[in-house]
């Protein structure tokens, strides 16, 4: 039977709610994690793949950092091709040393997973109509349905690590929350391929035919993302057909460095920009996807989500350990100012690198002239690598 009282309540096994629960597990809380999916199906959605310093730090902090360090690819900098140049920002240089990961957000969840599992802590998959009640009082539940039988798992708070489309957002009265909303006018076409990458630094770039990425999950799998138009469906795009376009928006050295393949996985995915304010209510607790959404240009959801979820263990961890509630208090503050600049950064990387229909011919020109403005100045590409290496997880007040 699985449990029927704990002292955090997790719903949601992605990134958010796994990491948390290892936070928690590590400090000596007490967690249950209850997930709608299986853990295959969890295991089975690809997701990005850049992690921030930080967010590897925290896989370190809490022991599951092996095979990211074993498989995963150090990245000293990256390229921006337009124009048919392409420009390098030296991550390294221009931030003081810092780097970033490549390492793709499936693994980091198989990790997650594997320690979760490893350490007996409870999971419940397939828990399906997980309801909410009573967080707004002293003493808040969960009830939801194992194997066609309902059950219930009271708690001391609950951690909503559902991802956007989850019942703990959903399950705040609309007058309590603000949301602010902005959903972009095309998607990203994805293709993961078993081929060398094109290039040992991820490309990212802005052609007239639209956006591309070309990135990477290890020496021999690549990733690459094509912009398209809201209306495609993926079964317009033939391999072949996808090969072509990426063809058509690099440079000749990228088309000559191109190996194509048969495609493992392709999908479209729509861009949103989300937040939620604020990320409390009463004893429930917004974490990563669940609160916030950022569109995928400056590779930040994973990050916001494991910061989120490292000042919301922090907070718990006073409570439990302490008896100080304080930091419960400001979790929403403190994490919205750090979302609200990635929202920033990932907003403004996104409309310079894209092609927009009501773009008319000046707005085109403008961001030409902003990108060889930024790349040309020192201070140009230093905010570029500041913000994509990741900003501090504190900026004092
Ligand atoms: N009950 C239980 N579980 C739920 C429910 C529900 N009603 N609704 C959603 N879930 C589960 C989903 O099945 C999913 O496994 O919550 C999990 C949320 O995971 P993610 O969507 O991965 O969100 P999060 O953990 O916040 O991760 C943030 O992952 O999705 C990417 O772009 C995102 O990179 C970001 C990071
Ligand atoms: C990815 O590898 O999937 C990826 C990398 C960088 C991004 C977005 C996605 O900005």
């Amino acid at each position: 039977m699985p449990p029927n009282r704990t002292q955090v309540a997790i719903v949601g096994a992605g990134p958010a709610g796994l990491l948390l629960g290892q936070l928690l597990l590590k400090a000596g809380i007490d967690a249950v994690i209850l997930e709608r999916q299986s853990g295959e199906y969890v295991l089975g959605r690809i997701r990005a793949g850049v992690l921030e310093q930080v967010t590897a730090d925290l896989l370190d902090e809490i022991g599951v950092g092996a095979r990211m360090h074993a498989e995963g690819l150090v990245h000293h900098g990256f390229e921006m091709l337009y124009g048919g140049t392409r420009h390098r920002i030296d991550l390294h240089g221009l931030t003081g040393g810092k780097t970033v990961m490549v390492y793709g957000q499936t693994e980091v969840t198989r990790d997650l997973m594997e320690a979760r599992a490893a350490s007996g802590a409870p999971t419940v998959y397939e828990a399906k109509d997980v309801a909410l009640h009573g967080f707004d009082g002293t003493t808040p539940r969960l009830s939801y349905t194992l194997n066609g039988m309902r059950h219930e798992l009271a708690c001391d708070f609950i951690a909503g690590c559902d991802g956007f489309h989850g019942v703990c957002r959903a399950s705040v009265p609309r007058s309590a929350l603000t949301e602010y909303e902005k959903v972009y006018p095309f998607g990203w076409l994805g293709l993961l391929a078993d081929t060398p990458p094109v290039n040992h630094e991820l490309i990212y770039v802005n052609h007239p035919r639209g956006f591309a990425l070309c990135s990477q999950r290890s020496l021999t799998r690549s990733r690459y993302y094509l912009q398209v138009p809201l209306t495609d469906k993926v079964e317009q795009w033939s391999d072949e057909a996808f090969w072509d376009e990426l063809r058509a928006r690099l440079d000749d050295a990228g088309r000559a460095a191109l190996v194509t393949g048969p495609s493992l996985e392709k999908s479209i995915a729509p861009l949103r920009s989300f937040v939620c304010e604020p990320l409390r209510f009463g004893r429930l607790f917004l974490a990563g996807d669940a609160g916030h959404i950022v569109p995928p240009t400056g590779a930040k959801g994973l990050n916001l989500a494991a910061t989120d979820v490292k000042y919301l263990a922090e907070a718990f961890i006073a409570h439990y350990k302490q008896r100080k509630d304080a930091a419960l208090d400001a979790y929403s503050h403190r994490c919205l100012r750090r979302i609200w600049r990635a929202e920033r950064f990932s907003w403004w990387f996104t409309s310079l690198m894209h092609r927009f229909a009501e773009d008319d011919a000046i707005v085109a020109r403008l961001k030409d002239a902003e990108l060889d403005y930024l790349m040309h100045s020192e201070s140009g590409l230093r905010t570029v690598a500041e913000n994509y290496v990741g900003l501090p997880l504190d900026f004092g007040e």
